[in-house]
């Protein structure tokens, strides 16, 4: 059945939080029919279905992808199918199944049909033992299965490149802040949720504590970075091409909620830790990513008052419309 790659782009996950902004940047760069959406589910008026061609596929489904990279003339795979963290914890063994079955999947079609492959990794491959300023290189001890997934995917990729010459790329994305698509299910969510009650209620109650720093990443910052990582030579990138590290800014909880209130001055935010509490407490503070700058010239954009101003006003646009 192997042919040679082809020239179209397969985005998988496409209607979750990344993909819904990954789809249109990649629509926006080579054109509408060239970048084929798919997701597990669909959902009405999305717009990576209304905007181009879309398919319902199960990452799992090992035949259902092979024909459609074969029958769709697919040449990369941007894979962002996956369960997050939280939802992960609540379902180990389904987390395992479709984080670490989905990435052999697509790393056998990689292998098989000389596909290009970008698999994100995560901040949930460090754990506890982790110092705040994460390493690029450093013992990866997560203690979510999510976080095991992560390790597991970026050991694999290395494995695909090393021995059978596969382009896989990834980044160790930090928490997502995004308002066009809600998060789906992590650790970080309380960092979009936060600006979407406080605009529709005024009121925030913060499932982690005050005091809970992470690293953090407004999306536009992403989605330049994963086109910049695919755009750079081959030869340029390190050892660390499976999850670059990549810093954005980072700031604890109630920074957050401080610069809400700065913006909006009668939000209140309270604080009432769950579950979550202990996944957050188990990822650094921030991340060194000295790798990604020297390697592909990586510099983020957006800080914590640039992402704050962007959230309130776009989400404040958006409802206005909707209203
Ligand atoms: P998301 O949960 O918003 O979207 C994931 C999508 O995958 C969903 O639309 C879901 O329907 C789909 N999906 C689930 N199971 C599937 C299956 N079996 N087959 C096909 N599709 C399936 O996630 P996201 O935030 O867009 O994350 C995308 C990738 O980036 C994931 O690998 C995630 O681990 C990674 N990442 C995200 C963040 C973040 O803050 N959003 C941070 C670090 C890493
Ligand atoms: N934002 C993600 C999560 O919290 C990190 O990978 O699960």
């Amino acid at each position: 059945m192997a042919s040679p790659n082809g020239s179209r782009i397969l985005v998988t996950g496409a209607l979750g939080q990344i993909g819904t902004e990954l789809v249109t940047a990649l629509r926006d760069r080579h054109g509408e029919e060239a970048v084929l959406a798919s997701d597990i589910r669909e959902v009405a008026g999305h717009p990576a279905i209304s905007g181009g061609p879309f398919i319902v596929a199960d990452v799992l489904d090992w035949a259902a992808m092979e024909n459609l990279i074969v029958d769709e003339d697919i040449g990369t795979i941007y894979h962002l199918a996956a369960l997050l963290s939280a939802t992960g914890e609540k379902n180990p063994g389904l987390c395992q199944e479709v984080n670490i079955g989905g990435m052999v999947n697509v790393l056998e079609l990689a292998r098989i049909y000389r596909l290009r492959l970008f698999a994100p990794s995560s901040i949930a491959v460090f754990g506890p033992d982790c110092p705040p300023l994460a390493p690029q290189q450093t013992p990866l001890n997560p203690t979510t299965m999510y976080g095991i997934t992560k390790v597991a995917g970026e050991l694999m990729a290395d494995y695909y490149h090393a021995v059978h010459g596969v382009d896989v790329r990834g980044i160790r994305y930090p928490g997502l802040i995004s308002w066009k698509a809600p998060p789906g299910g992590g650790t970080t969510d309380y960092a979009v949720e936060i600006f979407h009650d406080a605009i529709e209620t005024g009121t925030y109650s913060c499932f982690v504590s005050a005091e809970t720093r992470l690293p953090m990443m407004y999306m536009e910052d992403a989605i330049r970075a994963t086109l910049e990582l695919m755009d750079a030579p081959a030869d340029s990138l390190g050892p660390a091409r499976s999850g670059y590290n990549l810093a954005g800014c980072s700031f604890s909880a109630g920074e957050l909620a401080t610069a809400i209130s700065e913006r909006l001055e009668d939000f209140v935010c309270n604080f009432e830790p769950d579950e979550r509490q202990e996944y957050a407490d188990s990822w650094p503070d921030e991340v060194d990513d000295s790798a990604a700058r020297q390697d592909w010239a990586w510099e983020a954009r957006f800080g914590l008052e640039d992402l704050v101003d962007e959230m309130l006003a776009n989400l404040t646009s958006m409802r206005e419309v909707e209203v």
